[in-house]
């Protein structure tokens, strides 16, 4: 008889019944297909964002006495109602796939803002959620602004939510920071999980039609080596979970991201490109490795080959990227 593999982890004091997350995105818009994702064994749903813009509008309607008065256009009547609505569906989404589905179920809001939207996190508490992500969607990019600004921020959201809300806080990051490691550290002893990393929209040229357009929404399962550094550089030094989030497309990318050292891993590219098949395959692939190698929990192998954990921590940095030269002009002798 063939040995039960244990796939439960724990995420930010939640406990989960295996490692993979669907990841924010169209996916976990809708209660069926967050069922779907839970049937097929995912151990949470992170739900699309909300926008921060979306709140202020409810937030600022409802100091409005006389909504009819106010709308001089009818236009910006639809506006504020579909608005409104979505918040409102917003919630209901929320306590209808807590209703629905066994797994922890986690809110995610879009903002770039400390401000009054902070206060919609005991709403979201509220319906239900189990936890926030907060995708704070701040390009490093105005040359005029410290990186003391832009951490500032950061910390200020965090804050703000926490005052509002007792509820576990993730922050999804992306990688532009000059001093990403002591950064990350900082944000730790504040959050109760870092999520590495976020996925933009990525500027092309069309060389034709001389535009802008957009490079491509779907990560390639190459974009994992980036999310596996990290991950590996940073386990055992945060006072809070890591999720790895990019490029994980199948089994051997979830085991490579626990043995490097993350807690859970978040999906939504592969989900785009494979369909809900992805989170069952996953599974057995990872169940099969693991009996395979006579572990009996996906717990025993995290962090196995993170940066602490070896004997030649700078595998994780340069050393890598040399050796591959000097074994190609080897090869070439
Ligand atoms: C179509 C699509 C929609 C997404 N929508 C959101 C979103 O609303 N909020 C968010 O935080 N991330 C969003 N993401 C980013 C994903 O949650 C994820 O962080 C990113 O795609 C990297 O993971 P992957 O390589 O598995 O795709 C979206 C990604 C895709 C492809």
């Amino acid at each position: 008889m063939s040995q039960n593999i244990d796939l439960s982890v724990k995420y930010m004091g939640l406990d989960l019944k295996s490692p993979i997350i669907a990841s924010s995105s169209d996916f976990t818009s809708k209660v069926d297909s967050i069922v779907e994702l839970a049937e097929a064994g995912v151990g949470a749903v992170v739900l699309k964002s909300l926008f921060e813009e979306q709140i202020m509008y409810d937030i600022d309607s409802m100091r409005m006495n006389n909504m009819f008065d106010s709308y001089a256009y009818t236009e910006d009547y639809i506006s504020y109602y579909t608005k409104q609505h979505e918040v409102g569906k917003y919630l209901e989404l929320i306590s209808e796939s807590k209703k629905r589905s066994n797994i922890p179920v986690i809110a995610s809001i879009n903002c770039s803002t400390a401000s009054e939207w902070m206060s919609f996190a005991k709403n979201v508490e509220q319906a239900g959620a189990d936890a926030i992500e907060l995708n704070v969607f701040v390009l490093p990019s105005d040359p005029e602004k410290s990186v003391d600004y832009y951490r500032k921020l950061y910390f200020d959201v965090i804050d703000g939510v926490k005052q509002n809300s007792n509820l576990p806080i993730a922050v999804k990051l992306h990688y532009y920071f000059t001093d990403l490691a002591a950064f990350m550290v900082e944000l730790s002893e504040k959050a109760d999980s870092l999520v590495l990393f976020n996925r933009f929209f990525s500027p092309d040229i069309d060389l034709n039609k001389m535009k802008i357009t957009s490079g491509g929404s779907f990560s390639n399962p190459s974009d994992h080596f980036q999310v596996l550094r990290w991950i590996g550089i940073l386990n055992g030094k945060l006072n809070s979970s890591l999720s790895a989030s990019g490029g994980v497309h199948d089994a051997s990318a979830v085991l490579k991201s626990v043995i490097a050292g993350a807690d859970v891993v978040q999906i939504a590219s592969s989900l785009y490109t494979q369909g809900v098949v992805a989170v069952t395959q996953m599974i057995n692939g990872m169940e099969e490795w693991l009996r395979e190698k006579n572990y009996s929990s996906i717990r025993e192998i995290k962090g196995l080959l993170s940066q602490n954990s070896i004997s030649s921590p700078a595998l994780y940095e340069r050393a890598q990227f040399m050796k591959y030269f000097s074994d190609f002009n080897h090869s070439k002798d």
